[in-house]
């Protein structure tokens, strides 16, 4: 199989509930009066990468700050394999906010790629990558800078490691922010919009590792306005609108078999 190629598209017949990382049920979340999320149902699959494509203002970037408890949510439950994300239950139907150390526990296993980078300014690119592991995880220095220089081989910039990220380009940064969340050793990772503040030029090259993770079996739920990128790496795509998971399955039959506007006009357009 080519990089290129989608992975496995008969996935999601093969999907059992043991293998659901993530299970999102009837998850609301309002913002001053606005319902944003209204009754969100979503699973992410280990091992398997869904892309969650629709018109700005869905509530995509939402779920995915909900799914690491960035955000609270107002009603529904959140599972990240068999933990509830940012609550414990009381009782049958009262959930309480988990401790500050439950939840920074629960999100040293989630790793989570913005759309701005989002880099520590004043360390190198290494010391940005080492940091998690020494500071969070309590991993020795050595093994953690070497560890680091790994990952920036991995996606291409181990001869940038001293450098500062005023000193790379937008590609070579969210390299490093990849880099960084894998040295976390994620069970999971989050992307929002990985590409939509680079240059045109720099899209591929950060594409181009992403593809790669995809590749090597990372369990990843991708955020993206790229339809390509989305179609490229994904087994599946969830098509959010007004809210809601609306339709998903794999890229072939979604944008074909859809009868939504948005997703049809994205299939004519090829
Ligand atoms: N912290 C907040 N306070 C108030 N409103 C918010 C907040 N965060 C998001 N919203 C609103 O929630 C709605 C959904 O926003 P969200 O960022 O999740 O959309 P999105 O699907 O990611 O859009 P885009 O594709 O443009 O990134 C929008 O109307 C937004 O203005
Ligand atoms: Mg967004």
């Amino acid at each position: 199989m080519t990089a290129a190629a989608p992975r496995m598209p008969e996935a999601a017949a093969r999907h059992t509930p043991q293998s659901a990382v993530v299970r999102c049920r009837d998850v609301r979340k309002s913002f001053r009066g606005l319902e944003v999320l209204r009754g969100i149902d979503f699973d992410a699959y280990d091992r398997r990468v869904v892309s969650i494509i629709g018109p700005s203002g869905s509530g995509k970037s939402t779920l995915l700050r909900c799914l690491n408890h960035l955000e609270t949510i107002d009603a529904g439950e959140i599972w990240f394999k068999d933990e509830l994300v940012g609550y414990r239950r009381r009782s049958a139907d009262v959930l309480q906010e988990a401790s500050h150390a439950e939840i920074a526990r629960m999100r040293a296993r989630i790793g989570m790629v913005f759309q701005n980078f989002n880099l520590f300014g004043h360390m190198s690119a290494l010391d940005n990558v080492a940091s998690g592991p020494i500071h969070v995880k309590g991993a020795p220095r050595k093994q953690a800078r070497d560890r680091a220089l790994a990952l920036l081989e991995r996606v291409g910039l181990a001869e940038k490691a001293r450098s500062y990220p005023r000193e790379l380009s937008g590609g070579q940064q969210q390299r490093v922010a990849i880099a960084r969340a894998l040295a976390m050793e994620p069970e999971l990772l989050l992307m929002d919009e990985p590409t939509s503040s680079l240059d045109p030029e720099l899209v591929g090259e950060v594409s181009e590792v992403i593809r790669a993770l995809a590749s090597a079996g990372t369990t990843m739920i991708v955020v993206t306005h790229e339809i390509p990128l989305a179609r490229d790496i994904s087994d599946e795509i969830a098509f959010m609108a007004d809210g809601r998971v609306q339709e998903r399955g794999p890229a072939q039959t979604l944008f074909s078999s859809s009868q939504q506007p948005w997703l049809r006009k994205l299939a004519q357009r090829g």
